[in-house]
């Protein structure tokens, strides 16, 4: 496996793996955010496809009580392994390694990444990989709904938002 920043041909064949109704989180959003130099978007390749995606986002979570509590600190988002037969094989572990050391290199001493209250297993995977648990908070988002004309659909999902210091990997 690599994994390698976005390129622009990219897009589409991200799109025909793994759509996404995700309006901020679509891979064209995605792409045009690191683009304008605002994040990093990291993709795993197998075999000459596509198996997941995280964006390192280096304005920081959107969210106002993330952004209060750790003012400057980078995120780690839209953390994703498919299909789900590839999960477990270390593969998300390995994304947010790269996504570390991306930041150890631009000297940020900080990571940081959001999970949902109803994504235990998720948790599970950053405590051990030394995240610890800072603030909660709601992470609001829009999907746009297939069943029915694309209509936008609003979200607001329970969060809490973990960090890592990132010393350790500079030694
Ligand atoms: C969370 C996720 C990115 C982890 O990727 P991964 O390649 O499975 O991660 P690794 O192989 O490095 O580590 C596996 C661990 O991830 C965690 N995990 C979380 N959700 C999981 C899932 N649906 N399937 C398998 N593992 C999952 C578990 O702690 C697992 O450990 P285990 O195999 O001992 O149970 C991936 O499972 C996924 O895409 N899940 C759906 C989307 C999601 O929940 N994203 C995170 C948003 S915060």
């Amino acid at each position: 496996m690599r994994i390698d920043s976005c390129r622009a041909e990219d897009v589409a064949v991200l799109e025909r793996f793994m759509p996404s109704h995700s309006v901020d989180g679509s891979h064209g959003a995605r792409f045009a955010r690191q683009e304008a130099g605002g994040s990093t978007y990291l993709i795993p390749w197998l075999d000459g496809r596509p198996v997941g995606h995280a964006e390192v986002r280096w304005t920081g979570c959107a969210a106002t009580e993330v952004r209060a509590a750790r003012p400057g600190c980078p995120e780690i988002n839209g953390l994703f392994v498919w299909p789900a037969t590839l999960r477990s094989r270390g593969i998300g572990g390995a994304l947010v390694r790269a996504a570390e050391e991306l930041a150890v290199a631009r000297g940020t001493g900080l990571m940081g990444l959001g999970v949902g209250d109803d994504n235990p297993r998720a948790a599970a995977l950053y405590a051990r990989l030394g995240y610890r648990p800072v603030v909660t908070y709601v992470d609001r988002w829009a999907y746009l709904d297939v069943d029915v004309d694309g209509e936008r659909r609003e979200c607001a999902d329970p969060c809490v938002f973990m960090v890592k210091r990132l010393d350790a990997l500079q030694a």
